[in-house]
């Protein structure tokens, strides 16, 4: 239990280290990776180069530290991030490591004004902070390695690879040691762990699971990147060197963006390669349930999954609409009102600015937050974000 010292210490020293924000997190990482190397084997040094996982980490202590008299509130956006770290395998022996180099980066950066109080108690809310990923993790460990789940990550071979449009392909996983494979839920993803040839240390990448639920084998449809581009490191060594029978590490199917469990309505809207879990979720949807699909790409060429979803429409009597934005834009609320009643539960999947678009016509239509559900590809940028999101 913090003193209420430590807490108004705490309190009054966030803004100012908010305001330092990206100082802290760029010491922070560049010090902390310095010393332990070994850590690049979970970070994504393409988010790393782009400054995205800098921002996510370091300021999510800050904002999760304005809460630390009430944590529970932070515990659904705890969650999401949560998912994420079981995933990659991130263990409570990794956690001093990141409180020691965030104390003192922000040392470092505070100066003289850091007294001994200060970094006291930014030490003792760390801890606190700590606990609280590492109980959730260690409960999220627990549950995947029940019913035919792993703890950390086991080795699939690929045993078909197809083409789902002229950017897509995907992979058809089975576990090398022929167990039967745990049951998931549609929108959750894995992670893939490779070693790319060159690279000193492993990349872990998060896929959706792209078919429903099946015992055998897993599905993932993985989006070629532009070769420049540095997050296409793991995708295109997939699409280049992986063929059938190579095999790759994959952790048990985590994440929370995933069908509500009700009758309402349903709205999916996805841009790009976030059609993938939105697509998921439609094929497990039941007869009865009104659905409407619109699918948003760059052009006709870069539309995956077009039959499958078609399919699963018509069977549901729904309504799918493909929209090009080469030719027409961004989708519009003009596009998307015909689908929109008071109690739709839209679903949206696809890059930042798309999915920001998209949230804020479902808003402009009256939906309320609650059924309004989505997931970034990529760090998700603030925990109050999240928890505004939630
Ligand atoms: C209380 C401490 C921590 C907080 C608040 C935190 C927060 C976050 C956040 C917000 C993300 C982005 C999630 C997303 O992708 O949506 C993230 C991702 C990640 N975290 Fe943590 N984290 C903490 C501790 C750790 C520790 C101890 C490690 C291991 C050394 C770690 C490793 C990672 C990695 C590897 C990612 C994925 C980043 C990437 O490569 O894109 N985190 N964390």
């Amino acid at each position: 239990m913090l003193s209420q010292q430590t807490i108004d210490i705490i309190k009054s020293t966030v803004p100012v280290l908010e305001q330092h924000g990206v100082t802290i997190t760029k010491t922070f990482y560049s010090n902390m990776l310095r010393k332990h190397p070994e850590l690049l084997n979970y970070f994504n040094r393409a988010n790393q180069a782009r400054e995205r996982q800098q921002t996510a980490l370091a300021n999510t202590v800050l904002a999760a530290a304005k809460y630390i008299d009430n944590l529970q509130a932070i515990v659904p956006a705890v969650m999401q991030i949560a998912h994420k770290h079981r995933g990659l395998g991130i263990l409570p022996e990794h956690y001093p490591i990141v409180g020691e180099n965030l104390l003192a980066a922000i040392k470092e950066v505070l100066g003289d004004a850091a007294t001994d109080e200060i970094i006291n108690a930014w030490a003792e809310a760390y801890g606190v902070i700590a606990d609280v990923f590492i109980s959730i993790e260690e409960d999220l460990y627990k549950e995947a390695e029940k019913d035919g789940g792993w703890r950390l990550f086991k080795s699939f071979k690929v045993a078909r690879k197809e083409e789902e449009s002229e950017e897509v392909t995907s992979f058809y996983l089975v576990s090398e040691d022929g167990e039967k494979l745990p049951e998931y839920k549609a929108g959750q993803y894995i992670t893939v762990r490779v070693k790319v040839p060159g690279d000193e240390y492993t990349s872990n990448r998060h896929y959706t699971l792209s078919q429903p639920s099946n015992e055998n084998e897993f599905r993932i449809s993985v989006k070629r990147e532009d070769a420049v581009d540095p997050r296409g490191v793991v995708s295109n060594y997939l699409h280049e060197q992986v063929n059938v029978g190579d095999t790759i590490e994959i952790s048990a199917p985590a994440g929370l963006f995933t069908l509500e469990d009700n009758s309402n309505p349903v709205l999916f809207v996805s841009g790009g390669i976030g059609v993938t879990p939105l697509n998921t979720m439609l094929q497990t949807m039941e007869l009865g349930r009104q659905v409407a699909f619109v699918q948003c790409a760059r052009n006709e060429k870069a539309v995956a999954f077009k039959e499958q979803i078609d399919k699963k429409v018509n069977e549901l009597n729904g309504t799918y609409r493909v929209l090009f934005s080469d030719e027409n834009g961004y989708v519009t609320k003009e596009d998307l009102a015909p689908f929109i009643k008071e109690n739709t539960e839209i679903y949206i999947c696809g890059p930042a600015p798309f999915m920001e678009t998209v949230i804020s016509i479902a808003r402009e239509l009256g939906l309320p937050g609650d059924n309004i559900h989505f997931e970034f590809f990529g760090p998700a940028m603030s925990l109050d974000s999240l928890a505004n999101a939630n």
